[in-house]
């Protein structure tokens, strides 16, 4: 009998162990809102109902991540469970020094520590927020080079997360004072877009032309390599494994979240070849995240971080989680949401600036839809426009290249029936869009001011 196609995504999994969701009334979130002077990040957890605010550290561990925690051996200093966190990321990514710390942001302190400071320029595709400001903080400039087409919502390119390899040859044969070259993968900040393979040789024989080494912000490397097997000419059928190591080859070393692909709620590492650059990072390392074998984690965590490297290549869980937020991407399409396309890995990211036409930039069109998904429907959204990347470092205000919307979506955690929830208030807040209100700030910090400035509906 021929075997039937299905169009049904199921999870690729069943569910061991429950966590309840609180319901709320509109008028209760309305209320909360207010409170939070309109930013989600100031919400009790406990008040949303579906929360999309960000794929970091919100999944569900595996029944055999749990496992591998209870082998977590807490020795200070050269813990086994050390040994097989280390073996775990160099079957992937062969770099001669892992080096655990405990989240991506405190990989990026440490290194530009090293390699940042005034007067130098990190070029990225696009730099996450935490990143870019890790790199101002030391006085570095940080530009974004991603091709044109992924500055454009509606560009069909499959790899929008793409180097403009011109515009990196162009900044690095002017002179410009580059310690080394960026590539996030998939680019976040752009719409979680993958970048091919092809792009990232080309990255590389710049960054040999002019005796760089490549860094890869590697968040979601195993989304980023199911799209390469998807996209890429030559490199469908091929193992995840084997195109993960292809990508890592063309790296000198990495900084990575495992909060996202590695499937834990916390964590993360810097990995790198460079002998002389791996003592300078050990070094701070140890002022401030513990000992290199621990590295602000505790063993347990680094159990299972190495169990879910293992788990995030497996291509029934790749197909599901790339298929199932293209579902939610394609059902809002439909509901004449306008989203930004191809669908990103993690994430659906709402373009509010054509949702939301009668708002300027300046008035916060990605925080008026997000406020609007969680009075509507206890949606948590987060804004990755204006609010996130409008304040220069000298306090200047300027639009975002685009306001967005991110529903992220935590891996393993929501049903497709929660899914199909926020489908629906997203449809019913496309058809009350022309109303809604812009945001003006009312208070903000200098820096990474999304987390906790306090808005004011403009009436
Ligand atoms: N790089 C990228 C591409 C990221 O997406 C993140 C985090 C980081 C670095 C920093 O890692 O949070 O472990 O310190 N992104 C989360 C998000 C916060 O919601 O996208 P971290």
């Amino acid at each position: 009998m021929d075997e039937p196609a299905f169009r049904t995504i199921i999870e690729p999994f069943r569910i061991h162990s429950v966590e309840p969701i609180r319901m709320t009334t509109a008028a209760e979130r309305r209320e909360r809102l207010a409170a939070a002077a309109y930013n989600l990040f100031q919400l009790h957890a406990d008040d949303v109902l579906i929360d999309l605010l960000t794929d970091s550290g919100t999944g569900a561990m595996s029944r055999d991540q749990w496992a591998a925690i209870q082998r977590g051996d807490e020795s200070y200093a050269g813990s086994p469970s050390y040994f097989v966190f280390r073996d775990a990321v160099r079957d992937l990514f062969d770099f001669a020094h892992v080096i655990p710390v405990h989240q991506g942001r405190a990989a990026e302190r440490i290194l530009f520590t090293v390699l940042g400071g005034p007067g130098k320029t990190v070029p990225n595709n696009t730099h996450f927020d935490t990143t870019r400001a890790n790199v101002e903080a030391t006085g570095a400039t940080a530009v974004d080079l991603v091709i044109p087409e992924g500055r454009d919502p509606a560009s069909r390119h499959p790899f929008k997360g793409n180097m403009d390899l011109a515009a990196l040859e162009a900044l690095l044969a002017g002179g410009a004072d580059v310690p080394c070259v960026f590539v996030t993968i998939t680019n976040n900040s752009g719409g979680g877009q993958p970048v091919s393979l092809e792009n990232l040789r080309g990255v590389r024989a710049l960054c040999d032309r002019y005796g760089k080494p490549l860094f890869l912000d590697a968040c979601r490397f195993a989304e980023n390599a199911w799209f390469i097997r998807e996209r890429e000419a030559g490199q469908g059928g091929r193992d995840v494994v084997d195109i993960v190591r292809d990508i890592a080859a063309l790296a000198d070393g990495m900084t990575m979240s495992a909060k996202k692909d590695p499937m834990g709620n916390i964590g993360g590492w810097l990995a790198l070849d460079d002998p002389a650059l791996a003592q300078e990072c050990r070094n701070l390392l140890i002022l401030t995240e513990g000992f290199p074998t621990y590295g602000g984690l505790a063993g347990r965590d680094l159990e299972a971080l190495a169990q879910g490297l293992k788990e995030v290549v497996q291509h029934d869980y790749l197909r599901y989680r790339i298929t199932s937020t293209a579902y939610l991407g394609e059902a809002l399409q439909q509901a004449g949401v306008p989203v930004l396309t191809p669908i990103g890995g993690h994430a659906v990211y709402i373009d509010a600036r054509a949702l939301l036409p009668h708002l300027d930039p300046l008035h916060y069109p990605g925080q008026a839809v997000a406020v609007a998904l969680y009075e509507l429907g206890g949606v948590r959204s987060c804004e990755i426009g204006t609010v996130m990347f409008g304040r220069r470092p000298d306090g200047a205000e300027a639009a975002a290249p685009m306001d967005l919307v991110r529903l992220a979506v935590p891996r393993r955690t929501y049903t497709q029936s929660h899914i199909d929830y926020v489908i629906e208030v997203c449809g019913c807040l496309a058809e009350r869009a022309h109303r809604l209100p812009g945001y003006r700030i009312v208070e903000e910090p200098d820096a990474l001011r999304h987390f906790t400035a306090r808005f004011e509906p403009i009436a």
